[in-house]
């Protein structure tokens, strides 16, 4: 039997996911997305195309690989539809690739609202994506959310009925001054567009478990497109700063029923930097023009929201937390050609909170608001790096940083970015 490689982010997301899986499903047969919905936004830029992937998983760009949207997905299908009518116009074979879980949690309209009067209505704002994630997730654990396969239910639409009624009067109670619930949530337009979606995307749902554990007796192999991130994690994230699933390994597992030992390699993905999009603790967080430096040079700007993200240094007492929670084998580090290009590199390699230096990170509020970054310096200008194509040509300053991260954390760096392009990375 195969073994299963997981892509997951070690901290705020959008580390450059999109970009290793595009380049591990050259050679797999299947790619997963098992967490989240389309909070998420990949970028991979294909024969100068540039795809955003919100919901589809990045693997289908090989042109062979089937993408899997897992049982643990909140699934928006008006989202989808577009996604996949935007890869059939880029000439994609999406009816042969795509598969969808009949599990998978379906996003309805009022979910979005909800999101955004629950945002509205907070105190301390999460700076939600405003996807509906969060009220999607809450229905699913509540037990009443749609799954894909109810919508071809004979009491599908006396469901949906039941549950677009319920959410008005809550939308309402979080933000009264919203006076147009109703219009919104009209239920004869939202069923008919839901009727509608459940047509076109039934050539699509299947028993995904199945698919997997056949392609794994077949020794196919299989890879698993993380989303999101470690902190942004329901468990192990900055609480209640993050998403609204588990981003680590564990949600990798109950949401595509992969088993704990059919896991094979476990990358990690990181920028040579940190950013974080939202609000939150942000320990490496520069607030000075050399964050503004970073994020223009590394275009900063978010994927799904086009919010300008927050840069920082990168963090190693974060990164080694995040090896421990997922069991990563290997890393991936990304951006090393926009870090290359300041002056001076820093790297946190501790934590000084109240007067005592600590390499272990916890995701306590008060710990984390409390932490000072202790940093390592390092000689950048590392020059036009684009055309590396092995870890030796890279500048030896270069190769000090990387080599330094693979010493502290103690697992291999075995992708290096050194550019957006597909090709451009290095692999060891
Ligand atoms: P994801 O959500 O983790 O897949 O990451 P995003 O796609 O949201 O953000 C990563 C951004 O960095 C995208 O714009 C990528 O095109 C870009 N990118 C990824 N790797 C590199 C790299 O090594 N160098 C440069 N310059 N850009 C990169
Ligand atoms: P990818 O897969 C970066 C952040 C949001 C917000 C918090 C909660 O591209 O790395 P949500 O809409 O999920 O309820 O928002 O999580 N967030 C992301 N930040 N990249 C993502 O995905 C994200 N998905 C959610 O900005 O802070
Ligand atoms: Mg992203």
């Amino acid at each position: 039997m195969s073994k299963v490689d997981v892509v997951i982010g070690c901290f705020y997301g959008d580390e450059g996911k999109g970009k290793v899986i595009d380049y591990l499903s050259a050679d797999a047969d299947i790619a997963v997305r098992a967490t989240g919905g389309d909070n998420a936004g990949h970028t991979i830029k294909v024969d100068g195309v540039k795809y955003a992937m919100h919901l589809v998983p990045s693997g289908l760009l090989s042109g062979h690989t089937i993408g899997v949207i897992g049982n643990g997905v909140v699934l928006n299908p008006a989202v989808l539809l577009e996604e996949i009518a935007n890869l059939k116009s880029h000439g994609y074979d999406v009816e042969t690739y795509l598969k969808i879980s009949e599990k998978a949690q379906v996003i309805l309209p009022y979910h979005r609202l909800l999101d955004a009067a629950l945002e509205k209505a907070r105190t301390y704002k999460i700076g939600t994506t405003g996807r509906g994630i969060g009220p999607a997730y809450c229905d699913k654990y509540e037990r009443c959310g749609l799954r894909m396969e109810d919508l071809y239910d004979p009491d599908f639409k006396e469901k949906l009925q039941a549950l677009v009624e319920s959410r008005k009067a809550l939308i309402a109670f979080y933000d009264p001054e919203n006076t147009s619930v109703e219009a919104d949530l009209d239920f004869d337009t939202v069923y008919q567009n839901y009727s509608s979606y459940a047509e076109q995307l039934k050539p699509y749902i299947c028993d995904t478990v199945t698919l997997i554990h056949r392609a794994l007796e077949q020794d196919q192999k299989i890879v698993v497109e993380g989303a999101q991130a470690t902190l942004l994690d329901i468990d192990f994230g900055s609480y209640p700063y993050v998403t609204s699933s588990n981003p680590t390994i564990g949600g990798i597992l109950s949401g595509s029923g992969i088993s704990a030992g059919d896991i094979g390699d476990v990358y990690g993905v990181i920028k040579a930097y940190s950013s974080r999009v939202g609000k939150g603790p942000y320990v490496t967080e520069l607030t000075d023009e050399t964050g503004d430096r970073i994020r223009e040079l590394g275009h900063e700007y978010g994927t799904t929201t086009g919010r300008p993200r927050r840069c920082g240094w990168l963090d190693l007492v974060t990164l080694k937390y995040a090896k421990r929670v997922n069991g990563l084998t290997a890393l991936s580090v990304n951006h090393l050609d926009t870090v290359g290009k300041l002056d001076t590199i820093r790297v946190c390699v501790a934590y000084e909170v109240n007067g005592e230096r600590t390499e272990d990170f916890t995701t306590n509020l008060r710990f984390l608001n409390n932490a000072k970054p202790v940093y390592k310096d390092f000689e950048g200008n590392f020059g036009d790096i684009s055309g590396c194509t092995t870890f030796e040509e890279l500048p030896k300053k270069a190769q000090e940083y990387i080599r330094f991260i693979e010493k502290y954390i103690g697992i291999p760096v075995k992708f290096i970015g050194t550019g957006a392009e597909r090709e451009a990375m290095i692999i060891r």
